[in-house]
């Protein structure tokens, strides 16, 4: 086994890479490879199948590239594709799911919780099953955020704009005293400040990019798979559409400049 081999992580577009940042700032020696479909994105309104489909394209173009595991920060796709891709690749597979479950265990203590995603997210019940499952006394909040993901594309997540659109999405919280919010979608660390203005500083919240990249470098060191090498990594970024834009708006997400994305065929 080549443990030089990349780390493959794939999103809906530029949200996936805040979890990449965490995972260079755990694995500094790790080589990584992320792909963006941002032809289909956004995956956030799309049926279940849809998304499925395009989670196993993703997964194979990375497959081609080598990868030693994937990660998988979006969490549309891992609330339609994650158990598909852990039972069919032959590789460890990593979702934002389960470590963002893990974080919320740590905060809570009402046990009184809201989750924030995208409409699919939500509607999937996946989020829900899996905090019932550790409390079955848990008492949820839903909330299905569809324009914050447009807005955040938009370079708008400190605009009095989405100031607005978070108190609409998010009223209904005010008298639920709720102790955390679970940020369920890739591209809402970047509201962390609006939404900590609209919930108010008794609300927790709960981001698993950290989490999700510790929890990446467990699985690498129990499978022997950690790469030891001292000189630079590699990092290569491809998208499905528009390389020039993922280009300008990555360096938001992933917190450095990006030299170059390359654009790749899946359509
Ligand atoms: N990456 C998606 C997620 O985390 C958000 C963007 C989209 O709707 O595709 O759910």
């Amino acid at each position: 086994m080549d443990n030089t081999r990349p780390i493959g992580l794939f999103d809906s577009g530029f949200g996936g890479l805040t979890v990449m940042k965490e995972v260079a700032r755990h694995l500094p020696a790790e080589n990584l490879i992320y792909f963006g479909d941002t032809a289909h994105l956004p995956y956030g309104n799309k049926s279940p199948e849809t998304v499925l489909q395009y989670a196993l394209e993703n997964a194979s173009f990375l497959l081609e590239k080598n990868i030693k595991i994937l990660i998988i920060p979006c969490h549309t796709a891992c609330c339609h594709a994650l158990k598909a891709l852990q039972e069919k690749l032959p590789i460890p597979v990593i979702g934002v799911t389960e470590p963002g479950i893990e974080l919320l265990k740590q905060s809570t203590h009402s046990w009184r919780v809201a989750i924030l995603g995208t409409t699919s997210t939500i509607n999937s019940g996946i989020y829900q099953s899996l905090i019932l499952q550790q409390n079955p006394k848990a008492t949820l909040f839903p909330i299905a955020c569809p324009l914050f993901v447009p807005l955040v594309e938009e370079g708008l997540f400190q605009h009095q704009a989405a100031r607005l659109i978070a108190e609409h999405y998010l009223q209904t919280l005010k008298d639920k005293q709720i102790d955390s919010a679970l940020l369920a979608c890739t591209h809402y660390p970047l509201l962390r400040p609006i939404l900590e203005e609209t919930l108010g500083p008794t609300v927790t919240l709960i981001e698993p990019a950290e989490i999700c990249a510790l929890q990446a470098r467990e699985l690498l060191a129990k499978a022997n798979l950690l790469n030891l090498q001292t000189q630079r990594p590699r990092y290569e970024f491809f998208a499905s559409d528009d390389p020039d834009k993922f280009r300008r708006f990555g360096p938001l997400f992933f917190g450095s400049e990006i030299a170059r994305v390359n654009r790749c065929a899946i359509l």
